[in-house]
């Protein structure tokens, strides 16, 4: 399976990803690296680790369109499987996602559909819930909505604050984004609705 890895930032769920292919786990090659931030830490690792990693700097375009069309022909050169976004603070128009229909992936920490968009955990630590936790979903054409793959739990705890149940919740987004990707690897499932169902 070839990977194509968007990001904006830190790029935990990237190196998590890249950990489980060097060790075996996860049958993938990561094919690419997109960052639309040329500061971002996770591109620097994709340089030190020798991956074809490439800055599109949203700032750099006069349009939405116009930054997406650099994104896509990066894309049509590098032929991914799937398209994973990793911390990539973008959204995508609709024309994107028809671009790679139920092959882009994402994942989100809550428990969708509760708490999408910005600021998941201090939604859910101001919310009062007593589990939250992570999703990694199909990409639609509407924020943090499209059918879902993988979800793990995670206990939100009295004392939290958004940062400490970020950090809990983090742990467990590095192992569902892999779970998700050798679920996805192993090829025998379909997308009935919004169920996405394994056989
Ligand atoms: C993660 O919390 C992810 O759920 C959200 O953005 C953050 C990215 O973290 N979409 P990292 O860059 O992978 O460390």
């Amino acid at each position: 399976m070839r990977l194509a890895i968007l990001l904006s930032g830190r790029g935990s769920n990237f190196v998590a990803i890249h950990e489980a292919i060097a060790r075996g786990e996860l049958q993938a090659e990561i094919v690419c690296v997109i960052s639309n931030r040329p500061d971002a830490p996770g591109v620097e690792r994709a340089r030190s680790l020798g991956l074809s990693a490439f800055v599109v700097d949203h700032r750099k375009f006069t349009s939405r369109a116009a930054h997406e069309a650099e994104v896509l022909r990066i894309l049509g050169q590098a032929n991914p499987d799937l398209i994973v976004l990793a911390g990539y603070m973008r959204l995508l128009s609709s024309e994107f996602v028809a671009a790679y229909p139920m092959r882009i992936v994402n994942i989100h920490p809550s428990l969708l559909p509760s708490f999408p968009g910005v600021d998941a955990q201090a939604q859910a630590v101001a919310y009062g819930v007593k589990v939250s936790g992570c999703t990694v979903h199909f990409v639609d054409e509407n924020l943090d909505a499209g059918p879902i793959i993988v979800q793990r739990i995670v206990p939100v705890r009295d004392d939290d604050d958004a940062s400490t149940l970020a950090a809990r919740i983090l742990d467990e987004e590095h192992v569902a984004y892999v779970e998700a990707l050798k679920k996805l690897a192993s090829g025998t499932y379909r997308v009935d609705g919004r169920r996405v169902v394994f056989d």
